[in-house]
């Protein structure tokens, strides 16, 4: 049977990730976490202050060439994990820090082209479960199968500060739930890749199910796909 490729794409903590990386296991496809990336080159930019009281967006996409990313698998837990110019910084991406700006690195046209020309480079053999914003839409608009997950604000920053407490963050309920609402906003209303679902994509909406639940059904319906379009 042939490979597909798998797009999934929504909002922020929809368990878009969790549901990805569970379905390239099953299928034993690869899978990239395309936040990761963004994520990473915030960092870069936070760590070089190009970002943060005073931005220097020029002064970034000048640097953007000396910035390396690669996913390494962990040795232990078989996880792929970001490195930045050779530096684990897997954790350190996922801090509030990052997310309060990240949405603004994602909206530089320069930083989104060369971020679109590695994940495509990376999924040009197929067999590939990639999560993100605009992977449907821009990065594999021909991806075989397309999934859109949603679920409520609430729901989401629930999730999102239970995972935050339990790395030890000091964040509060009201200030993950706005870092959300925000993100939401501006990842669907900037210029260039808003986040939108594809005509053709699939929407699963999480709110009141369990995310075992939803991907045993996205699990049956990828198999059946592949059967069809591998
Ligand atoms: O999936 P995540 O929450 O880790 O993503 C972090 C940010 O990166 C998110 O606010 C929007 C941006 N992003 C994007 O613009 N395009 C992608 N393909 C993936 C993420």
């Amino acid at each position: 049977m042939g490979k597909i490729t798998i797009a999934v794409d929504g909002y922020s903590s929809t368990g878009k990730s969790t549901i990805a990386k569970r379905l390239a296991t099953a299928l034993g496809y690869i899978y990239v976490d395309t936040g990761a990336m963004y994520r990473a080159v915030t960092l870069y930019a936070l760590n070089n202050g190009f970002i943060g009281t005073q931005d220097d967006i020029p002064g970034l996409v000048k640097q953007l060439p000396k910035i390396k990313l690669k996913f390494v698998p962990n040795k232990e837990t078989g996880r792929s994990e970001m490195y930045l110019n050779g530096e684990n910084v897997e954790e350190e991406i996922r801090t509030m820090k990052v997310s309060r700006q990240v949405s603004k690195v994602a909206a530089i046209g320069e930083v989104r082209t060369k971020l679109v020309e590695m994940q495509q480079q990376m999924g040009k053999d197929k067999g590939i479960v990639m999560d993100g914003r605009d992977i449907g839409t821009v990065v594999f608009p021909e991806a075989e199968l397309k999934l859109f997950m949603t679920a409520s604000p609430e729901i989401r920053a629930t999730r999102r500060y239970k995972e935050l407490l339990d790395k030890g963050e000091k964040v509060t309920f009201a200030e993950v739930l706005k870092n959300v609402q925000e993100r939401d906003r501006i990842d669907s209303t900037r210029s260039i890749s808003p986040l939108k679902k594809a005509k053709d994509a699939i929407e699963f909406d999480n709110s009141d199910m369990g995310l075992e639940e939803q991907f045993e059904r996205i699990h049956e319906f990828a198999k059946r796909v592949i059967a069809k379009e591998g």
